[in-house]
């Protein structure tokens, strides 16, 4: 039997290519050290370029008419992300966040009292909290799934419970938590839930822009995510992504006249697509610049980000080990989100010191994953979160202001 043929996976970009990423990156010339890309990332020029522009054409022309002037480019964003995910455009809807986003599928999707909805330990604290809202106000049962010796989501527990499916309203999936560095199996979720005919929803909030995400290969029905975090996007945008098959299963729970058209006094029809679960009015400049974003990673290319993205976490991981610090980051596949902890100094003083020292940093909380705090007991942990500007040297001088506040 002949080889499969396996592609050659793309090396990291060479020092010069990330000097030329960071040379128009305003947010790397200023001798800032940024490591919370996971909060919200530094932008290219050109989106910055794109936002002031149509701002600009608004507060001169008027914002309806720069709406007009702008209309092709706006509809360009929905197919540069549609390119980027395996989708169609039409199966796109823009949000003003990736919450909003993931919120209008989960509130779509029909759940009656007694109904399962089967979610992990890393879901994000914003979906628990809809989780439990659901349970109240629905009846739902909250069925949480165990983690494997790996810390990621267990397969086989999840392949367990679908066995029996006609009581389960929807899988619910964290694909890159907010913490712990993860990259949960969401394909081989995703194949389950298609076998057993059950609604599959993603938070690729954290994972889109820094890995190579495909709404096929994930075989998922939702995958929501946001603008400001690994695509490098302005704050205030996010996207759905609603495949087709699952437009007739699930009703948007708010939608107004630019999600369905008002076709008699009394009714109303919804408009085809993703478009369905969008409202009227968002920020043109906002989206724009999205859509710049976009187009940033497909000129410099997914799959060399993730592969330098990979290379600078794992290079993180390993400096911070040798100072003798605990990495609480799980996982067969790791990401660029770093996460560490001090026994001596908390990490709220830690970030303070960081950020004295021009870098940034942020702290995790257990609002925000309480399911995997609770399970791991975790302390509060400094999050170190590095993108494809973030050079070896960066690290190097983190590394060395922890180093030194931790021996004083
Ligand atoms: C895993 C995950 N999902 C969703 C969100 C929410 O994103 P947004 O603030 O754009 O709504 C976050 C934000 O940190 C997150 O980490």
């Amino acid at each position: 039997m002949a080889a499969s043929f396996v592609p050659p996976s793309p090396p990291p970009f060479a020092d010069d290519e990330v000097a030329a990423i960071r040379a128009v990156t305003p947010g790397c010339s200023g001798g800032l050290i940024h490591l919370n890309h996971a909060g919200s990332s530094l932008p290219a020029q050109v989106v910055l370029d794109a936002q002031l522009g149509h701002l600009q054409r608004e507060a001169v022309i008027g914002g309806y008419e720069a709406a007009a002037e702008a209309a092709d480019r706006t509809r360009e964003t929905h197919a540069s992300i549609a390119r980027l995910i395996g989708a169609e455009p039409s199966e796109i809807a823009r949000f003003g966040s990736a919450a909003e986003a993931w919120m209008a599928a989960f509130w779509s999707i029909p759940m009656a009292a007694g109904q399962r909805i089967i979610v992990h330990d890393h879901e994000y604290g914003a979906n628990a909290i809809a989780f439990i809202h659901a349970a109240k106000t629905r009846g739902v049962v909250i069925d949480r799934l165990p983690s494997d010796e790996c810390g990621q989501v267990s397969v086989d527990a999840l392949a367990e419970r679908l066995q029996r499916a006609d009581d389960v309203a929807l899988v619910s999936l964290t694909h890159v938590p907010t913490n712990g560095g993860l990259v949960n199996p969401a394909a081989a979720i995703g194949r389950l839930t298609r076998a057993a005919d059950v609604p599959f929803l993603v938070d690729a909030c954290q994972s889109v822009g820094q890995l190579n995400v495909d709404v096929d290969e994930i075989g998922c029905d939702f995958l929501s995510a946001t603008g400001r975090k690994y695509l490098r996007g302005p704050r205030g945008t996010g996207f759905l992504y609603a495949r087709p098959s699952i437009l007739d299963r699930v009703t948007p729970s708010q939608p107004d006249h630019h999600g369905a058209k008002w076709s008699s006094t009394d009714d109303y029809t919804f408009a085809a697509g993703a478009q369905r679960f969008e409202y009227w009015e968002f920020s043109h400049a906002g989206w724009l610049g999205l859509g710049a974003a976009v187009d940033v990673v497909h000129e410099l290319g997914i799959d060399r980000i993730e592969a330098t993205v990979t290379e600078r976490a794992n290079q993180l991981r390993t400096m911070l080990t040798d100072l003798g610090l605990t990495v609480y980051d799980e996982g067969l596949q790791r990401c660029g989100i770093v996460t560490t902890a001090s026994p001596n100094v908390a990490s709220a003083d830690l970030k303070a010191a960081l950020s004295r020292c021009s870098i940034n940093a942020s702290t995790t909380f257990a609002g925000s994953s309480r399911y995997d705090v609770e399970r791991r007991n975790l302390p509060d942990m400094l999050r170190l979160s590095v993108h494809c500007t973030t050079t070896v040297d960066e690290l190097e001088w983190t590394v060395a202001v922890l180093t030194s506040i931790l021996r004083n």
